[in-house]
């Protein structure tokens, strides 16, 4: 598939005049899972909330399908990041997820049972039929993430934007989740996901944005996952590359970091 589902030119965005993220530029292919990595701090969240206008951006544009956010609402969905939902809020785990079948501008209209179905099926999809009627707060981190896939899944959208959806959840879970994405890949849907772990984003991903404020490459992970695009990404950061040097395969690996690797 060679339909471009996003497409970023020039961007940037400030918070209190310096700058978070600096004259980005990349394309995104239809059809793919896409991790989003880099540094703590290196713009990911904000990235994702620049896309979704969440944020004013400086300079830049920011098109999804071929058209800007406002024609495209409908087939785009967001999972934020878990720390920034009000959790106490009191709500059941079936009602988050129906709240996936309103329209954006048509919150007064009654859900179909088709809708209904929809959202069931959809905490099926994640594992959570047996807390369908459990208030949200008294959910264990994982399973909460787990709703907010089951919400983003209901909305049956053609690109999703998910950050972090791996912190916090368990082997199990991450299983499970990891399943449904590749079902979602195969079904066509695009999977853009900010994740930090890069032990696992190199398995996870067959494409990859490696951010530092700066855009290091995004491209397909075996280009990505270079050992010298890692350095420029993580800097100092040696415990990190050290512990991920196995993970990339290049046959002119730097003598540097086969030393660390046959350090126990
Ligand atoms: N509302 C805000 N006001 C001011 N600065 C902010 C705000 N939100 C984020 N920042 C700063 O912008 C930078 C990028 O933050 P962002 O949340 O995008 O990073 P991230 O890559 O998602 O990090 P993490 O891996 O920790 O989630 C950080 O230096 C952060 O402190
Ligand atoms: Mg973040």
């Amino acid at each position: 598939m060679s339909l471009t589902a996003v497409e970023i030119h020039n961007l940037t965005v400030t918070y209190d005049r310096r700058p978070v993220l600096w004259d980005i530029d990349f394309s995104l292919p239809a059809g793919h899972l896409i991790g989003v990595v880099g540094p703590n701090g290196s713009g990911k969240t904000t990235l994702l909330k620049s896309i979704m206008q969440l944020i004013p951006s400086s300079s830049g544009y920011i098109r999804l399908f071929d058209q800007p956010l406002e024609e495209v609402r409908h087939r785009i969905s967001y999972v934020p990041q878990r720390e920034s939902v009000d959790w106490d809020f009191p709500v059941s785990v079936r009602q988050v997820v129906r709240m996936g079948r309103y329209r954006r501008g048509n919150l007064l209209r009654r859900l179909s049972a088709q809708d209904k179905a929809l959202a069931d099926h959809a905490i099926e999809q994640v594992g959570m039929t047996a807390f369908a009627d459990r208030q949200i707060s008294q959910l264990s981190g994982g399973q909460q993430q787990r709703v907010f896939i089951a919400r983003s899944l209901a909305q049956e959208a053609d690109l999703y934007f998910m950050d972090e959806p791996f912190a916090g959840v368990d082997a199990a879970s991450e299983d499970a989740i990891l399943k449904l994405l590749s079902s979602m890949k195969e079904a066509g849907k695009t999977v853009v996901i900010v994740h930090h772990d890069l032990q696992t984003a190199r398995s996870f991903f067959d494409w990859m944005v490696l951010l530092n404020t700066r855009l290091i490459k995004a491209g397909v992970t075996k280009e990505v996952f270079t050992s010298q695009n890692l350095q420029e990404a993580y800097g100092g950061q040696l415990t990190i590359l050290s512990q991920v040097s196995d993970l990339v395969q290049e046959k002119d690996f730097p003598i540097r970091e086969k030393q660390y690797r046959d350090k126990p």
